[in-house]
């Protein structure tokens, strides 16, 4: 099946992660609004997700230039308000226009404390503020050659979307990142990635129905780039793709969009 020919609109999310200041934000913002433009009408959904200090000055430029590419964000908290020193509420996102948010990366859940649990508080905030939530799931190099990589994604999609109910689940979009493939330069092969997914889509419909499991988009985020993006998202199950290092520059990242 060529990409294109998905019935589930392909998403290409740009993860910026800790990088760029709001002057390099712009600058890359203008670099790559032009390059995505000069495709015509896209076949794709694309989104970037700054950090949250730069979620203004890109969503200003995204509006001037009536850019067709969403805003996101790397983080939400559970709550709408409080002493929650340092952490992002939904309403202060949906006032910016962001529209997507990444939950529960596994940066943020090996470094920051974020559990099953907490991604599910998320997740279920995210989507009752009207965002999308990116929900991050993905085993780590010591799980895989452990054989646990089923059971790590099973606990952690049960976890997610534990007492989400099927309206609410299918607003949102799961990504698939192998931790040991982010940032490593060693990309899941598309066969794997594509097998690896049907699990989680397996899972979740096992949660829901076959029909929610067949309309829920699940991306494949770890070392995807330019060269390997086009047989990644060739994938029947591969429904779009998180990047990382990639999307820090506009040219390998507009290869990437559709
Ligand atoms: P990477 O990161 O593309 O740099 O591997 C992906 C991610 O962490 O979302």
């Amino acid at each position: 099946m060529s990409a294109n020919q998905k019935t589930r609109r392909i998403l290409v999310a740009g993860n910026w992660k800790m990088n760029k200041t709001p002057r390099e934000a712009a600058e890359l913002m203008r670099e790559l609004i032009p390059l995505i433009c000069e495709k015509g009408k896209l076949n794709c959904d694309v989104a970037v997700c700054p950090p949250a200090v730069d979620i203004p000055v890109v969503g200003q430029i995204l509006a001037e230039t009536k850019s067709e590419i969403a805003l996101g964000a790397q983080n939400v908290h559970y709550e709408a308000s409080g002493a929650f020193t340092g952490e992002i509420s939904a309403p202060q996102l949906s006032e910016l226009n962001v529209k997507y948010v990444i939950v529960g990366h596994s940066e943020r859940r090996a470094m920051f404390g974020d559990t099953d649990e907490t991604v599910n508080k998320r997740a279920k905030t995210a989507v009752a503020h009207g965002l999308i939530p990116i929900i991050c799931v993905g085993e780590t190099e010591e799980e895989r050659e452990k054989g646990l990589t089923a059971d790590v994604l099973i606990r952690q999609t049960r976890g997610a979307f534990s007492s989400m109910t099927r309206d609410d689940a299918l607003k949102t979009v799961i990504a698939y990142e192998p931790v040991w493939a982010i940032g490593t330069g060693k990309t899941a092969t598309a066969e794997d990635a594509n097998e690896t997914i049907g699990i989680i889509r397996a899972e979740f419909a096992a949660m829901y129905d076959n029909d929610a499991a067949e309309s829920i988009r699940i991306l494949y985020g770890g070392s995807m780039n330019a060269g390997n993006a086009e047989s990644l998202l060739a994938m029947p199950n591969i429904d779009g793709g998180l990047i990382g290092g990639a999307s820090l520059k506009a040219v390998d990242f507009s290869k990437i969009v559709l």
